[in-house]
């Protein structure tokens, strides 16, 4: 298993909330069964409670995910910590509780690499004291992580935060199905480890064009085998998937030996 970020060899395995395919969502079930299988990094949500404690959740609400209702930005840790995280998905995972960042850095103790995104609901003008940026990069060098966690958003703003921080993580910009052209200049101003688009809307020459400015790519959310094997052959750094032992049963015969079969053969 890969532990720092600096080390990556091409293409990675990046399980999306986990190991979502088998596991709910976003809970430390999730982290630990992609940990398993054999995952090279995890990546997970975060946003504030309303007594501003930084946890592990992807929605706005608590509706889908938890036991709960209402925004997830009105219920305090303590009540959000009540919640019953896994029923929804499997009555197997009942008492899975929603974590906090902290409870997923001591589980998974460096390793695996993380990639921690902070969800837009979390931003505020002003970059507060305890805004959840500062809050992140705080937890992320007392743990001593540094080298290991990438922090991305699809907000810039979260960013241009961090990188103004004296000590920080590398950061990851992320774009949606309509990435603007001039997203490679937004990723070179903000300073990024990788740019992480959504699959769909990658072509290859963004790839040939992010590598020569020296920025890795991350696709997201690819889990049909096909897809996978394509975006592998067209030359993208890792994939975000749902089914992290899919997608090293499809690419790997031997970890670290890509079997994947170019599309000329
Ligand atoms: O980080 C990539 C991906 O997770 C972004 O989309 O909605 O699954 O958080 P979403
Ligand atoms: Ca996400």
């Amino acid at each position: 298993m890969c532990r720092n970020l600096r080390d990556i060899k091409s293409p990675i395995i990046i399980g999306h909330r986990g190991y979502r395919a088998e596991y709910p969502e976003n809970t430390l079930a999730s982290f630990s069964a992609a940990m398993s299988a054999g995952a090279d990094m995890i990546e997970l949500d975060v946003t504030l409670s309303r007594d501003r404690k930084v946890v592990v959740i992807h929605d706005d609400t608590l509706n889908r995910t938890t036991s709960g209702f209402g925004p997830v930005h009105q219920a305090t840790l303590q009540t959000l910590k009540r919640l019953d995280a896994g029923s929804w998905f499997d009555p197997r995972f009942a008492g899975e509780s929603l974590p906090t960042l902290e409870e997923v850095l001591i589980l998974t103790e460096g390793k695996i690499l993380i990639n921690v995104e902070i969800k837009s609901s979390a931003w505020e003008s002003g970059f507060p004291e305890d805004a959840i940026e500062r809050q992140i990069v705080d937890l992320i060098i007392r743990h001593d992580l540094l080298n290991s966690t990438l922090v991305s958003s699809f907000h810039a703003g979260f960013l241009e935060n961090i990188g103004k921080l004296p000590v920080h993580p590398e950061i990851a910009f992320i774009t949606d199905r309509n990435a603007p052209q001039n997203t490679l200049d937004v990723c070179e101003r903000l300073g990024v480890f990788s740019w992480h688009p959504h699959y769909k809307s990658l072509e290859q020459q963004h790839i040939e064009k992010a590598h020569a400015r020296g920025i890795l790519i991350f696709p997201y959310t690819v889990n049909p085998v096909e897809e996978m094997l394509m975006l592998v052959n067209m030359g993208v750094d890792g994939v975000i998937t749902d089914d992290p032992g899919a997608a090293i049963s499809c690419l790997f015969a031997n970890r670290g030996t890509p079997a994947y079969i170019s599309p000329k053969d």
